[in-house]
């Protein structure tokens, strides 16, 4: 059952977030929908599509969660299309979160490969289909997927600027944008705000620290150079940084593959060493230690099981030491800092 109908609250533990200055009710963990509406095929939702996402809705919201993730390629649509469903079942639900979705990646077909598009017409009626699929009449939040190489900035603000005018949605924000991208957006923006920037960073991916700790040491060759000043500019500029990726697929709570290294497998067991210190699910620990950081990040799960989804729920409690989060960096990265 769906709980009761209610306006989206302010979300308990939300202060110190970058994105409570234009969403006060954005809970600090956001529920990431990838993983719904069955698989990335043609076929269409099922009714089992519609309860795992129901059972999921409910689970999330039980923890707090007010923040939903999705983007027009989702199971090709059909993440959104499960939210349109309960939507329709129950009126009240959308008024108790928060909506995202994302635009800009397109598929191969018949046109060209697989590429990005910000292009105006684009960006509107992906916009306009997301809202067709989910049943709503605005999103919360539009982020711009992937950086295309063609966009041109002041293209998108004029999109934005209609669909904002329309109030189809309501905030911008980007996904896997380094600082200059950004700071190209924001000029042609004018006053509006990119509220958020939703990067890939986890216990398994960790470039995002390592270029700042490894830089003018030969260690940091190897790291790309654009996280490079991307996550002072986000601080600096009050945008709100979400992780996908966050539970790192789950290797360091119970799902670890066959095979993995050496530092993945200490990893693992230290993550379980901390849960047990702290009494806590290992999903907790993984997602505490992307917390700590001081840009404020904002995890987004990506499970879809009930029981996975409640074991993030005392993230925000735990409070590693610096030396239990250095102890997690450096053994998930597999050799001392320089
Ligand atoms: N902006 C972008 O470019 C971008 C890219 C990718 C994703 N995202 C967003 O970020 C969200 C999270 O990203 P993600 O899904 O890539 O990463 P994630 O949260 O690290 O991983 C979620 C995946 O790991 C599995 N998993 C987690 N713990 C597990 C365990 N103990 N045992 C078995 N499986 C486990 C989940 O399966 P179960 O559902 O079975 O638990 C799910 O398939 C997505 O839902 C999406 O909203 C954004």
């Amino acid at each position: 059952m769906i709980l009761p109908n209610r306006q989206v609250p302010v979300a308990p533990g939300s202060s110190g977030i970058a994105i409570n200055d234009s969403l006060p009710q954005a809970s600090r963990l956001v529920f990431g929908c990838m993983g719904l509406g069955g698989g990335w095929n043609a076929q269409e939702i099922s009714g089992q599509d519609i309860s795992r996402a129901q059972a999921a809705v409910e689970a999330a919201l039980e923890i707090g969660i007010t923040l939903f993730d999705h983007a027009d390629i989702y199971t090709l649509g059909k993440a959104e299309q499960c939210f349109g469903a309960l939507f329709r079942q129950q009126p009240g639900l959308r008024e108790r979160m928060l909506l995202q979705s994302k635009c800009g990646i397109r598929f191969a077909d018949a046109q060209g490969p697989k590429r990005y598009d910000l292009s105006a017409a684009h960006i509107i009626g992906s916009v306009e289909a997301s809202l067709r699929r989910l049943n709503t009449d605005y999103l919360d939040l539009l982020l711009l997927h992937r950086p295309d190489p063609l966009m041109q900035a002041d293209e998108v603000a004029e999109a934005w600027s209609r669909l904002k005018s329309s109030g189809k949605a309501r905030h911008l924000g980007v996904s896997n944008m380094h600082a200059g991208h950004m700071r190209s957006l924001s000029h042609a923006l004018g006053g509006e705000p990119l509220v958020v920037n939703q990067l890939e960073m986890s216990l398994r991916k960790l470039d995002w620290l390592d270029s700042g700790t490894c830089f003018n040491d030969s260690q940091g060759l190897a790291v790309g150079t654009d996280w490079a000043g991307t996550l002072d500019h986000c601080q600096q500029h009050k945008v709100q940084i979400q992780a996908w990726g966050s539970l790192a697929k789950g290797w360091f709570s119970g799902a670890l593959p066959v095979g993995a290294a050496p530092a993945e497998r200490q990893t693992a067991a230290l993550v379980q060493e901390l849960a047990d210190l702290h009494q806590v699910a290992r999903e907790s620990v993984v997602l505490a230690w992307l917390m700590k950081h001081p840009a404020g990040i904002q995890p987004v799960i990506g499970t879809s099981d009930p029981v996975r989804i409640r074991a993030c729920a005392a993230a925000a409690k735990v409070h590693l030491s610096r030396e239990a989060w250095y102890r997690l960096y450096v053994t998930a990265r597999g050799g001392d800092l320089p």
